[in-house]
């Protein structure tokens, strides 16, 4: 049992995010210049703020109601009452932006559950959202209680220790959102720790951060279907210090026998024949062009493991919903979230037409490719791509990227174009 001090509660600042005003534990005088610099940006820590709150996650808890906002529309919870577990709560301010934020009669059909071990994060919780029940216990009991609805995962580090007891208890339908710190070990650079705990291997290239959130879902998605149940993928990102992932979980034997149709591999400069049996089998819109700089390959492609081209096993399968990028527009998330949400849902709308292509393509890469000598404007290249009768979007990314389902050669000559 954690013995903490609870500190008097009157000393509380007030941090605002979204719409929603958050009592927190004063951030501590003398702090340090590099505190200091990442107040605001986060991560935080306990030398400057004596309980976890990351305002670097602000964006991902706008979306958060936004996904919440949209699914409590749709048939998948179709249920009167909502049964809601934010499982790793700290001082509830996922729970108060839902409560605040969403239009009230959504807010209603929540049944809230906040848990955390840290007893002062729960004091401040109780007082940010008075009418939730908190729990201070292991969130691994508290998952297993219950036939939760709607569970959130937010730990430090690692999702792995909760994931079974989520899969476990979860109710036939559920929607499920899971976030990951531990990055090093997802994007392949901590490799002993990718191995460890994900049983994969991904390369360090240009698209670790994708494989990383590939590998995180097949991990869910693993999960799941250790317990009889299968995912469905809802939408997924990639914020600087954090990957997340939002899915729907469905209780289904037939479905979660059929895991492998959608795990696979990541090649690096593949081979023609590997070009080819992508392209075949659906996951490579860019075709069969030699000389490309990645593509997906399916679990049944005979690689080798010592081949350090390869990364996976990853979930090949989309990453995203339609319907749901389509319902995050700008004029929906100031609507709900405030003046300052743009920046959660900037280029999502756009995506949303191309939310089953599986490549995404970092234009910092393609004057390596063709005779350019840099990177083409993103908006330019797009406009050059539609213009040429092909889907292409900017992609919401941590570097400049697109998506499209172009084929290759055109993607060179249109980024070639860009420059005349
Ligand atoms: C990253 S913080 C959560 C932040 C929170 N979701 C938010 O949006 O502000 C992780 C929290 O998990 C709590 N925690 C870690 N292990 C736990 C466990 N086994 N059971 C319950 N809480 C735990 C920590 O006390 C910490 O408050």
């Amino acid at each position: 049992m954690n013995t903490t001090e609870v500190k008097p509660l009157e000393e509380a600042e007030i941090v605002r995010e979204g719409r929603t005003e958050h009592r927190l534990p004063p951030a501590k005088e003398g702090r340090s210049e590099l505190q200091q610099e990442r107040h605001g940006k986060g991560p935080a820590d306990r030398a400057h703020r004596s309980v976890f709150h990351n305002p670097a996650m602000a964006n991902c808890r706008t979306r958060s109601v936004l996904l919440m906002d949209y699914m409590l529309d749709s048939e998948w919870l179709n249920k009167p009452v909502i049964h809601t577990l934010d499982a790793l709560c700290a001082t509830g301010s996922r729970i108060n932006r839902w409560l605040t934020e969403l239009p009230n009669e959504k807010a209603a059909k929540l049944r809230i559950t906040g848990a955390d071990l840290d007893e002062e994060a729960l004091e401040y919780a109780k007082k940010n959202c008075p009418d939730v029940t908190f729990i201070h216990k292991d969130s691994r009991q508290v998952l297993l209680e219950s036939g939760w609805q709607w569970i959130d995962i937010d730990p430090f580090g690692s999702p792995l220790p909760f994931l079974d007891s989520a899969m476990q208890s979860s109710a036939r339908r559920s929607v499920m959102e899971i976030t990951a710190t531990d990055t090093a070990a997802l994007t392949g650079s901590s490799a002993n720790a990718c191995l460890r705990r994900y049983g994969a291997k991904i390369s360090t290239d240009g698209m670790a951060h994708d494989s990383a959130i590939r590998l995180l879902m097949a991990t869910v998605a693993r999960a799941a279907s250790r317990h009889d149940r299968c995912i469905i993928p809802l939408l997924s990102s990639w914020d600087s210090h954090h990957i997340r992932v939002s899915v729907k979980v469905h209780r289904s034997i037939q479905s979660a026998n059929q895991l492998e149709d959608d795990l696979g591999w990541r090649v690096a400069n593949p081979t023609p024949d590997e070009l080819k049996f992508a392209t075949d089998s659906g996951l490579h819109p860019q075709g069969e062009t030699e000389g490309q700089p990645y593509c997906l390959l399916p679990f049944d492609y005979p690689v080798r493991r010592d081949d350090e081209r390869i990364s996976g096993p990853l979930w090949t399968g989309p990453l995203f919903d339609r319907d749901v990028l389509a319902s995050m527009t700008v004029e929906r998330a100031v609507e709900l979230c405030g003046d300052d949400a743009e920046r959660a849902v900037r280029y999502l709308v756009d995506e949303a037409e191309l939310a089953d292509v599986r490549s995404l393509i970092t234009t910092d890469v393609l004057p390596r490719y063709c005779a350019v000598g840099g990177p083409p404007r993103l908006a330019e290249l797009v406009e050059g791509l539609r213009d040429a009768g092909y889907k292409a979007c900017i992609a919401k990314w941590g570097a400049p990227a697109i998506r499209t389902d172009a084929p290759w050669t055109i993607v060179l000559q249109v980024t070639e174009s860009c420059f005349d």
